[in-house]
């Protein structure tokens, strides 16, 4: 059993207990496109939020967690601002409490304990994932998985004010075991993808926590999306290259999604060295024409091609955190640890590397023994 069940089941007692869990995700391709209706390449990986619930008649939502401070208690029917709660990281649960009434849900009042394995801060959706186990055990799967994302990326936004795209939330509902998912942002339809076992998906922590991730975000967003309005295009999804050329915010977003197709379909042909020159040239395009990546992340990139990766790139809003890269299985462990020993020579940061596996998206958890 997962020892997190074990410790949530003492804290909490087993009686009637509710177990759910919402993985994170790493994105192979397309970053800065699911805000602009566009594609991206996610899957949902096996570090995941679990969380235990157990109804409460008093209307009262309270939640901790086995890893982060204070016990966040808010009103089940959504009248708690979100951005007013403390412990900060209860602004999510608020969020979702908000969303999902708004989502025309009955208010439900909860006692939950959370654990999560999806490091914080550094692009794998570690915000995503609890918005999500918390969402479920409010309820949430009577919504279809596309309103179910929806409201939690509403979460997200209240949370933070940070209107993010709903990349994170889908892939962590849509997830498949053994698959990537190309996702059309504008219809929120996913096609599973096979991963083929012969390769592994790497992926590098830079040891640089994101900074400025959230202003540097909400600025790239928003210009973008007066480019599209000067363009006089729903959004640039609509945008064709000839009207973008000279716009390097908008030549990213346009180039971007034409790699993840042009990606997808590189995948399904097994086309190795195609997928590699495509993750280098997403790298490209979100360091020179989107401007957020950092030094430490293009280090990591050129470390990992350098020691045999079919290819590597930023992956997520980018500002420090992690990078993503494509390997063969047989030499992913000696790739890693070549990079990370050169990595910290040059920069002195203590990365860390770790291969993760696509698992099937977040559902209820097989009710741990003795629950
Ligand atoms: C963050 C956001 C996503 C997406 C990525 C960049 O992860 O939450 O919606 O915009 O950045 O691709």
């Amino acid at each position: 059993m997962d020892p997190r069940c074990t410790v949530i089941t003492e804290a909490l007692g087993a009686e009637g207990l509710r177990w759910f869990r919402a993985p994170g995700r790493v994105n192979l391709i397309g970053d800065h496109t699911d805000y602009q209706d566009g594609f991206v390449l996610p899957l949902a990986v096996d570090s995941d939020c679990v969380v235990a619930a157990r109804a409460r008649d008093d209307g009262r939502v309270t939640v901790r967690s086995l890893e982060l401070p204070g016990v966040v208690d808010v009103a089940a029917d959504g009248s708690d601002d979100p951005v007013a709660v403390e412990p900060s990281w209860g602004r999510y649960v608020a969020g979702v409490v908000r969303a999902l009434v708004e989502a025309r849900r009955a208010p439900l009042g909860i006692d939950a304990v959370l654990s999560s394995t999806v490091p914080a801060g550094s692009g794998l959706s570690s915000s995503a994932a609890l918005e999500m186990a918390v969402a479920l055990a409010l309820g949430g799967s009577a919504l279809t998985a596309s309103d179910l994302a929806l409201a939690c990326q509403h979460a997200e936004h209240l949370a933070t004010g940070v209107r993010c795209g709903v990349m994170d939330q889908l892939v962590s509902v849509l997830g498949q075991a053994g698959h990537a998912l190309l996702i059309d942002c504008r219809t929120l339809l996913a096609e599973p993808i096979p991963l083929p076992d012969t390769y592994a998906v790497l992926v590098v922590h830079s040891g640089m926590p994101r900074t400025l991730a959230e202003s540097a975000y909400a600025e790239r967003r928003a210009t973008v999306d007066a480019i599209a309005v000067r363009l006089g295009v729903p959004t640039l999804r609509d945008a064709s290259l000839d009207q973008v050329r000279d716009d390097p915010l908008a030549r990213h977003v346009v180039t971007e999604n034409q790699r993840v197709l042009e990606f997808a379909d590189a995948l399904h042909a097994g086309d190795t060295a195609r997928l590699g020159a495509l993750l280098l040239a997403s790298h490209a395009s979100l360091r020179n024409d989107f401007e957020v990546s950092t030094p430490e992340l293009d280090l990591a990139v050129d470390l990992l091609v350098e020691h045999g990766a079919i290819g590597a790139r930023l992956t997520g809003a980018g500002f420090g955190g992690c990078v993503v890269a494509l390997t063969d299985r047989a030499h992913v462990r000696d790739i890693a640890a070549k990079t990370l020993a050169r990595y910290r020579a040059e920069t002195g940061l203590d990365a860390a590397a770790f291969v993760v596996r696509a698992v099937d998206g977040a559902g209820p958890l097989t009710t741990p023994k003795g629950a």
